[in-house]
């Protein structure tokens, strides 16, 4: 990590000038990732360097250098930024492995998202739809006007399908707020912008030192104390009744512990010669934890982020939801969405698509270099961290035009044969991307679907336009509200 300020002036990049110290932290906190990186982006061209603290941050939207550090020459920027010593287990998850270390393990879990394994999940996310259906009848009746609280509807149905498909645990969230189990999840989960250590670690990594000697965890001991226990007592249950067949990751990876992952034709044919058996290596039990909690981590906001988003999408855009209600009588009629006729509805792709690109989870995402690497005319020294502005290259009005603007047809086929895929990466680009896109996919296209066939979404009088939204580790509404009736 440089601490030299003159280190952009040095290999020839503009940037914001850093004040002591902080570098140019206090501007991206007053101004939010958004806007600090659309301006920037605007005022100093694709590459440019920032200082979070004393930390070079290396910004790079230039598609050219994109590929090359992605993908092209990926072995020389394989690991994340992140703040291990301060995770607790969750440093043993995928997202904060590092090097070598990470390619085994993500060459072990890869299969647990494989289609196969994806299909036999449909019935679990299944039942958090007819889950959500429920809850969403006793909301409208419960709410002021009809009206309900999208995030913690959404919040609940991608809060059920984690705990059944990491843990197989039925939690029943949305019905059982109170339950042990929810609590501790919401509790280690919620990655608010409030807590004051996520805050000065993501703006201050100098300070790194400092709370590594004050023993900080970002997570709530207490919580992780609790999946640490919950983990182990299920592993013990289940390890007692082997023959009891589970689809759930817990199971997956205790098949990967025990060196016993097996892969069906259609699994091995995905995982491609990389399912040999010797690129796959047992998991620790510390690993277990780790990534139970991290699909947790990963996958609970950002699905239900993804799911609100697009209700107001399409609340706002009252034809657009006509004519997605329209697709679902056309290709689906009364019958029960699943797994498999969800991938009938085109529209609805080209509709989480567009929420994608205008409402992106994850704002930036990040590489550290660990070999000092020549890309185009640049050399990037080994320790800088090159971060990825996404929000930023989705409303790239060069690309977009009138990026503000929800169409779902920029993802008409015509149109995405015209497209960059790096134009477009909600779930991050090339071997380190997100693992789970396809569940994450699933998950929300079949809750839309069943949603939309049974409720319509209007504005109403709590509803802000535009919503007002946090830039944290996620870009998420402080509240969104929708009027919500019940189709008859
Ligand atoms: C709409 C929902 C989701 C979005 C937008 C999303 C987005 C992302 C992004 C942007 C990354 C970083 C990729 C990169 O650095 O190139 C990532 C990584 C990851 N995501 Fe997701 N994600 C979603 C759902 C999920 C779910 C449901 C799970 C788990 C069940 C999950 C598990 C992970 C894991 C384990 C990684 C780290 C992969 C690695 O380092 O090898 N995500 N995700």
């Amino acid at each position: 990590m440089s601490r030299d300020f003159l280190t952009f002036k040095r290999m020839g990049l503009p940037g914001p000038t850093p004040l002591p110290i902080v570098g140019n932290v206090i501007a991206l906190a007053s101004e939010g990732t958004r806007a600090f990186d659309l301006n920037a982006l605007n005022k100093y061209g694709k590459v440019y360097g920032h200082f979070d603290g004393f930390a070079a941050n290396l910004v790079v939207a230039d598609k050219e250098i994109l590929r090359e550090i992605l993908v092209k020459q990926f072995n020389n920027f394989p690991d994340r930024f992140s703040f291990e010593e301060f995770s607790g287990d969750l440093r043993h998850g995928l997202a904060n492995v590092k090097g070598e270390h990470w390619k085994q393990n993500r060459n072990t879990i890869t299969p647990t998202f494989s289609s196969g394994k994806l299909r036999k999940m449909g019935p679990l996310i299944q039942k958090a739809c007819d889950t959500l259906m429920k809850t969403s009848r006793q909301l409208i009746k419960s709410g002021d006007d009809g009206q309900v609280e999208m995030k913690r509807l959404f919040g609940g149905f991608t809060m059920d399908v984690i705990s059944s498909t990491a843990f197989g645990i039925q939690a029943d969230s949305q019905s059982n707020p109170d339950d042990l189990f929810v609590k501790h999840a919401k509790k280690m989960f919620d990655l608010s912008v409030t807590n004051p250590y996520k805050l000065l670690m993501m703006y201050l990594p100098a300070l790194k030192p400092l709370f590594l000697k004050l023993g900080v965890c970002i997570f709530p001991r207490d919580s992780m104390a609790y999946f640490r226990k919950l983990t182990s007592q299920l592993l013990d249950e289940r390890r007692r009744n082997k023959e009891v067949d589970r689809n759930d990751f817990l199971q997956l990876m205790i098949n990967a512990q025990e060196g016993r992952l097996e892969l069906g034709d259609e699994d091995s044919k995905e995982q491609g010669d990389n399912s040999s058996k010797q690129n796959i290596r047992c998991l620790t039990f510390d690993e277990i934890v780790g990534n139970a909690e991290l699909f947790f981590a990963a996958g609970y906001e950002t699905t239900a982020l993804t799911l609100t988003m697009n209700a107001y999408n399409l609340a706002t855009n009252p034809e657009c939801q006509e004519r997605l209600r329209q697709e679902i009588v056309e290709k689906i009629g009364s019958e029960k969405i699943d797994s498999e006729n969800v991938t009938k509805l085109q529209y609805l792709d080209k509709c989480i698509n567009e929420t994608l690109r205008m409402f992106t989870p994850a704002l930036r995402i990040d590489r550290v270099c660990v070999k000092t690497t020549k890309v185009k005319d640049i050399t990037i020294p080994a320790g800088m961290t090159v971060t990825v502005p996404v929000y930023a290259i989705h409303h790239d009005p060069e690309v977009w035009e009138k990026p503000d603007v929800f169409n779902p047809e920029r993802f008409s086929a015509s149109e995405r044969a015209n497209q960059d895929p790096l134009d477009f990466m909600p779930f991050g680009y090339g071997p380190r991307s997100c693992i789970a896109m396809r569940l994450a996919l699933l998950e929300v296209k079949m809750a839309t679907a069943d949603i939309v066939q049974n409720f319509r979404f209007s504005v109403g009088s709590k509803t802000d336009i535009p919503p007002k939204m946090e830039d944290g580790f996620f870009l998420k509404p402080k509240h969104l509200w929708l009027k919500t009736e019940e189709i008859k």
